[in-house]
C-alpha cells in the first residue's frame, strides 16, 4: 500500500481484517519489518489515543517514531501559496512537507476541518499537500473527511462483538457544546458500507452528511425508531454539513443523547464511540458505565488497525 487516507486504500478489506486478527494474536510477530525505519507523526491537532496508539503500533513493529506538535513548539506553518509572509507564519507548508520528508520513512498526519472552506476541507487540502509533496507513504490519522483509523478499530471491534452475521448498527447524532467535523461520522459510515451489515444512520433534519458517505445506509429521522433491534449504536456528534450551515451548531437538543431508555428499544445493543466523549451530553454516566459499553475494547483496537496500516505502508516501501 502506497498511502492510507481512506477504506478504499485497503486492496481486500477482509483480508486486512484476517490480518489485523493476526496481529493481535501475536503484535511482536514483525518487528524486523520496522528496523532503522522511522514514523513521523504531525499533528495539527490534539490528540490522546491516535498518538499513543500509533506509535505504540510502530514501536511493536520495530520502528523509531517522532512526534511534532505543529501548534506547539515548531514554526507555525503558511498553507496559502501566493501569501505575502509578513504576518505570524514564517515557514511554507511547501518548503516544510518536503523537509520533513528527508527526516522519516513513514508519515502520519492529523489535520482537522477548518470550517474555512469547504472546498479546502473536502479536497483533503493539507493531507493532499503531504502525499504530494514528502515523497513519502503518508497515512491519515485523521483528517478533515475521515478517520479511517478509527474506522478501521471500529469495523474491527464490531466484528470481535457481534453475535449475528449481520448485525444491525446504527450511527447517531448526539448533542456537543462545539461544533465537530464530520470525518469520524463520514469514514464510520464509508467503512459500514464497505461491509454487508444493516446499517442506518439518525440525525435531527439539517445533520445530512455528504451523500458519497451515506452511501447505501438508511437515514431515519426518528432515533428511537432507529434503535429498534439495533445491535450496536454508535453515537457521535458533528457539525452541518450542508450549505449554508456547513459546520454550523443546528441543535444541541438534549432529547438525542443516548440514554438508558433508548438502549432498552434495542437488541441489547453495544454502545461505541470513539472518545474523547462528553458525558451526558452525547451519553449518560449509566450507559458508558454499563456491561454494553464498549468503548474501552475500541480504543484499544487502535493499536491494532494503526499496526495493520503501518505493516502494509511498510510492505509497499521499494
Ligand atoms: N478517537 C481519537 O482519534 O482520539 P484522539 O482524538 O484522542 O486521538
Amino acid at each position: 500500500m502506497q498511502h492510507f487516507t481512506n477504506v478504499n486504500d485497503l486492496s481486500n478489506l477482509q483480508q486486512a481484517l484476517q490480518q489485523a486478527f493476526e496481529i493481535k494474536k501475536d503484535r511482536f510477530q514483525f518487528t524486523e519489518l520496522g528496523r532503522n525505519k522511522t514514523l513521523l507523526m504531525i499533528f495539527f491537532n490534539s490528540s490522546l489515543r491516535t498518538r499513543l496508539s500509533t506509535q505504540k503500533a510502530a514501536m511493536n513493529l520495530g520502528m523509531n517514531t517522532m512526534i511534532l506538535d505543529v501548534n506547539q513548539g515548531a514554526w507555525k506553518l503558511e498553507t496559502e501559496r501566493g501569501v505575502v509572509m509578513d504576518g505570524d507564519k514564517p515557514e511554507h507548508l511547501l518548503e516544510a512537507i518536503p523537509v520533513m520528508g528527508c527526516y522519516c520513512d513513514v508519515i502520519g498526519v492529523r489535520s482537522f476541518a477548518q470550517f474555512i472552506s469547504k472546498e479546502d476541507d473536502y479536497n483533503e487540502k493539507i493531507i493532499n499537500q503531504f502525499i504530494k509533496y514528502s515523497g513519502k507513504p503518508v497515512f491519515s490519522m485523521e483528517g478533515a473527511t475521515r478517520h479511517p483509523l478509527q474506522s478501521f478499530a471500529d469495523l474491527i471491534t464490531i466484528e470481535e462483538y457481534k453475535k449475528v452475521e449481520r448485525p444491525k448498527v446504527v450511527l447517531t447524532w448526539a448533542p456537543h457544546p462545539r461544533a465537530l467535523p464530520q470525518a469520524v461520522p463520514n469514514s464510520f459510515a464509508e467503512w459500514m458500507n464497505a461491509t454487508d451489515y444493516d446499517f442506518v444512520i439518525t440525525h435531527p433534519k439539517g445533520y445530512e452528511l455528504d451523500a458519497q458517505f451515506v452511501g447505501n445506509a438508511k437515514v431515519e429521522y426518528d432515533q428511537e425508531k432507529a434503535f429498534e433491534g439495533a445491535d450496536f449504536i454508535y453515537a457521535k456528534n458533528w457539525a452541518a454539513f450542508a450549505d449554508p450551515h456547513y459546520g454550523e451548531i443546528l441543535s444541541t437538543d438534549r432529547n438525542w443523547t443516548v440514554d438508558s431508555k433508548k438502549m432498552a428499544l434495542t437488541n441489547n445493543a453495544y454502545f461505541m464511540h470513539c472518545l474523547p466523549v462528553r458525558r451526558n451530553m452525547i451519553v449518560t454516566d449509566e450507559v458508558i458505565e454499563s456491561p454494553q459499553s464498549i468503548v474501552i475494547a475500541e480504543a484499544a483496537n487502535r493499536e491494532i488497525s494503526a499496526q495493520t496500516v503501518l505493516k502494509m505502508l511498510l510492505e509497499g516501501i521499494k
